[in-house]
């Protein structure tokens, strides 16, 4: 069993993408073209948004957004410690300041309760996380920034899919941001990414930004950069958008059994009761989380460990003047959390091996 796998196990899409693959051969249109106007309308319908705008990659959707909303120098951007890396690194290479605040120790999504006291007159935007494929406590966070004035930017990278009371998750805030490295629920082969936002002047600004601010060819209105999708990648995520919900179906399956055998005997991630999580992992909390891992992969259950250090104590937040004990929950969970095996192309003996694995290391 692979902690991710990876491959393309269905025939009937591997012949569709052999289809793309040909196709782009034969017509030679490489960046842009059918393939990615498609996509970006299909993408659109499917999260609810007016616009969807396909760049190079999830960090790049997601510093598209921020720099398409006005931010930059000087600003201050709200945002959990216990996330990937690249949603804080963006704050802080447009010249703006990522402010933390502690995660639920719940769900171990960004604690609402504490924006407020984290606001100062510099501050901009909220930055939440769907972590873990299940989405943020949305409507506190739309409240807290209707009344302060601020923008909201949806980090979706690995929650495409996922519904908080009834909205898909990108289609809540000013903006969202899409990854699909090939590890996500929507994958490409290689590297892409997607903004979606209802803003048209939101949509036509990222357009421009990933395009080097030209509104036509050699006419640049300001200095942007090259943050275009592959022709192939869309190629790819259009004829995989056909197969999403049924996979997402799939993660969810997979997750019930997991929370219902392995809940009565250890903590996993809650979600929201007015969320839909899509799985991207499925994570469990062990106060002996590294035993609990070797003692798995001994048993041929391979499991991984997610954020091991928390943004505020990485050396490339350092300048932000962060110390240990500063967000004692994300830094509990960090040194806690495994993520089980979780995916699509698990088949039930697979999934009841882990069930069986984890039931054996956590009796010891
Ligand atoms: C939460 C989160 N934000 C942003 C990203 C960045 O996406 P990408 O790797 O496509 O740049 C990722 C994924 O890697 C992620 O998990």
């Amino acid at each position: 069993m692979e902690f991710m796998d990876l491959h393309i196990r269905e025939s009937e899409l591997q012949r569709e993408i052999e289809e793309v693959f040909r196709q782009t051969l034969r017509t030679a249109r490489y960046v842009g073209g059918p393939f990615v106007e498609e996509f970006e309308k299909e993408f659109a319908r499917w999260v609810g948004v007016e616009r969807a705008v396909s760049v190079g990659s999830g960090t790049q959707a997601l510093k598209y957004c921020l720099w398409a909303l006005g931010i930059g120098e000087g600003d201050e951007v709200i945002t959990t410690p216990l996330t990937f890396v690249a949603t804080a690194e963006v704050i802080l290479l447009l010249g703006a300041k990522p402010v933390f605040v502690d995660v639920n120790p719940e769900t171990f999504q960004m604690d609402e309760n504490k924006i407020e006291a984290a606001i100062t007159p510099r501050t901009r935007a909220v930055l939440p996380v769907h972590l873990f494929g299940a989405p943020a406590e949305m409507d506190p966070i739309m409240e807290i920034a209707r009344v302060h004035g601020l923008r909201v930017v949806e980090d979706a990278a690995q929650a495409h899919g996922a519904v908080y009371k009834g909205k898909k998750v990108g289609s809540i805030g000013d903006c969202g941001a899409f990854s699909f490295y090939p590890t996500k629920n929507l994958s490409a082969m290689g590297e892409a990414g997607a903004v979606t936002t209802h803003s048209h002047e939101v949509a036509d600004t990222v357009v421009l930004i990933k395009n080097h601010g030209q509104d036509r060819p050699y006419h640049s209105r300001f200095p942007g950069e090259n943050g275009r999708m592959d022709a192939i990648q869309a190629g790819v995520l259009l004829k995989k958008l056909r197969y999403i919900d049924r996979w997402n179906r799939r993660r969810m399956e997979i997750a019930e059994v997991y929370r219902r055998e392995l809940s009565p005997l250890v903590q996993v991630q809650r979600v929201g009761q007015n969320s839909t999580s899509v799985y991207h992992l499925f994570v469990i909390l062990h106060p002996e989380r590294d035993r609990i891992k070797e003692e798995l992969a001994e048993e041929g259950v391979p499991a991984r460990v997610y954020y091991p250090i928390p943004l505020h104590l990485q050396r490339a937040f350092s300048s932000l003047g962060y110390h240990r004990g500063d967000f004692p929950v994300a830094e509990e969970v960090s040194r806690k959390l495994l993520a089980l095996p979780m995916g699509p192309w698990m088949d039930d003996e697979e999934v009841f091996r882990v069930v069986d694995g984890v039931k054996k290391v956590l009796k010891k």
